[in-house]
């Protein structure tokens, strides 16, 4: 019997549209109610013991292939959103921190972000980790990039190192809507992670559920190549 410890999760939040659209809503309604369950899921990893930290893929550099009046929106909510959840940071002792490229985004968006991290860095629960205009193999290839620059030997720990994540290892990777793919999500730090894939859609996943999926994670046999 295992008895795995969760200290980094991850999670792609899929299926905001497809939900909207079992509804005959427009697939924006899909995204505001996909930020309600952000909020359930922040609560309960800050409530955990062990979690450290969550990061949720919000933003691929490959969504702005989308309509614009969609990526419009997606920026709008983030902005809106973000004001409104410090609240809910303060309240759960949560950080909020990012990773991916937000200088793609408007310096509005971009002034919200930097105030939210600035007002919730004192907070210990749980690190929250939005990817916002994220994509790994770009990730990986500019911590290369600024390796080879500074003239310093490439490794597996300075190049894992010098990702712009927190960590090296995801211990748990959950993807929702039924979809059976990375999409280009950490591919580095997702080397020996557990994945678990439920076709729930995003705005109907709930803390229930990712509870159920925490305790089949921590019976799983993480062999990491030994026996
Ligand atoms: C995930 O939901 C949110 C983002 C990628 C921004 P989708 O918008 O991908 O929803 P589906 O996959 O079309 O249902
Ligand atoms: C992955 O979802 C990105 C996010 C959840 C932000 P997508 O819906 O963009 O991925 P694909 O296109 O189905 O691979
Ligand atoms: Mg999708």
């Amino acid at each position: 019997m295992s008895n795995n410890i969760l200290k980094n999760l991850a999670i792609i939040m899929d299926g905001n549209g497809r939900w909207a659209k079992e509804r005959g809503l427009i697939r924006t309604k899909g995204h505001e109610k996909g930020a309600d369950t952000i909020r359930d899921i922040t609560e309960y990893c800050a409530e955990h013991e062990t979690i450290e930290t969550v990061t949720l893929y919000a933003f691929s550099t490959e969504n702005w292939k989308r309509p614009k009046y969609e990526v419009d929106f997606l920026m709008r909510l983030l902005d809106r959103w973000l004001k409104k959840e410090l609240e809910t940071y303060h309240r759960f002792g949560a950080r909020f921190e990012t990773v991916g490229d937000i200088e793609g985004f408007s310096p509005k968006l971009q002034k919200t972000i930097a105030s939210i991290k600035e007002q919730t860095a004192h907070h210990t629960n749980v690190t929250q980790i939005l990817a916002l205009n994220y994509g790994s193999r770009e990730e990986i290839a500019k911590a290369a990039t600024r390796l080879a620059s500074r003239g310093e030997e490439i490794t597996e720990n300075s190049l894992g190192d010098e990702l712009n994540t927190p960590y090296t290892d995801i211990d748990l990777m959950v993807r929702t809507s039924g979809e059976q793919r990375l999409s280009n999500f950490l591919l580095w730090q997702l080397s020996y992670s557990e994945f678990f894939f439920t076709p729930t859609l995003w705005p109907d996943f709930t803390p229930h559920e990712l509870d159920d999926i925490v305790d089949q994670y921590v019976n799983r046999n993480r062999r990491f190549g030994g026996l």
